[in-house]
């Protein structure tokens, strides 16, 4: 049976203030639930490193919400998987939908993006999902499979296994406008069983599908409680620590 993942997407908010004030309520937080494998928190670079030395809650992980396709040299304002790593960090998003939409992530830019993460020992939470019009012109499963055949089938059995893959429909995103249960549903399943059928059912069965896209603590309970939804990738609501902790203590009943 596979546990929950809640993770933080805090974007680019918070000045360093906020951020050590809102890590300090979470790590301080009773987060001993059963269903709960891990947290992980997304703060923006230059807070990783400070926040992380605060950490005493080995329940949370801390990660990067990008990494550079490449792995070191002369590219100005990158940050690079080898120095996340350097610094104890873990785990990176990879392929965010405002990444894809507003910084040019092409899909071979995100395969050469997860290949760095791996190689420097990081796991990679890869983003996937389809904006309105491919949810509306019936072509999102083709668009999902699509995005996870050219960033991630190259990938051996042994570095897929290391993914944790986060399903955001594009149009639920900081919309308010939450996919319904069934319709997460249906694309997790989809999701599994495409990984099933490339890398064989255990690592299907194995595989974290968290679902990301206005979800609160009034909607966690039920996406969480469906069989192919391992958890959820949060933004918005991970800013405010009563709502993230509730999503967390929800889990209990
Ligand atoms: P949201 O963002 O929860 O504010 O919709 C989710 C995300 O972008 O990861």
């Amino acid at each position: 049976m596979r546990k929950i993942i809640v993770a933080g997407n805090w974007k680019m908010n918070l000045n360093f203030e906020e951020a050590k004030s809102l890590f300090m309520a979470l790590n301080q937080a009773d987060l001993s639930q059963n269903r709960l494998e891990k947290v992980l928190i997304f703060p923006p670079y230059p807070y990783l490193k400070p926040l992380l030395d605060m950490k005493d809650n080995e329940v949370i992980q801390v990660g990067a919400q990008n990494i550079s396709s490449q792995e070191k040299g002369a590219f100005t304002g990158e940050v690079s998987a080898n120095m996340l790593s350097s610094i104890g960090i873990k785990y990176t998003l990879v392929g965010h939908s405002e990444r894809r939409a507003l910084s040019g992530d092409t899909h071979e830019l995100l395969k050469e993006k997860v290949n760095r993460a791996l190689e420097s020992g990081l796991i990679p939470v890869f983003c996937c999902g389809e904006t309105l019009d491919q949810r509306e012109n019936g072509s999102f499963k083709q668009v999902i499979e699509n995005q996870l055949q050219e960033s991630l089938f190259h990938l051996s059995n042994d570095d897929v296994s290391k993914v944790i893959i986060a399903y955001e429909p594009v149009w639920a995103i900081g919309t308010g406008k939450t996919a319904s249960t069934a319709q997460a549903e249906e694309m997790h399943e989809f999701i599994r069983g495409v990984f099933s059928s490339i890398y064989g059912a255990e690592l299907g069965e194995k595989l974290h599908i968290l679902y990301g896209g206005s979800c609160n603590a009034a909607n966690s309970s039920e996406l969480f409680s469906s069989e192919n939804v391992d958890g959820g990738l949060i933004g918005g609501a991970s800013l405010k620590i009563d709502e993230f902790t509730e999503i967390i203590s929800n889990l209990n009943g």
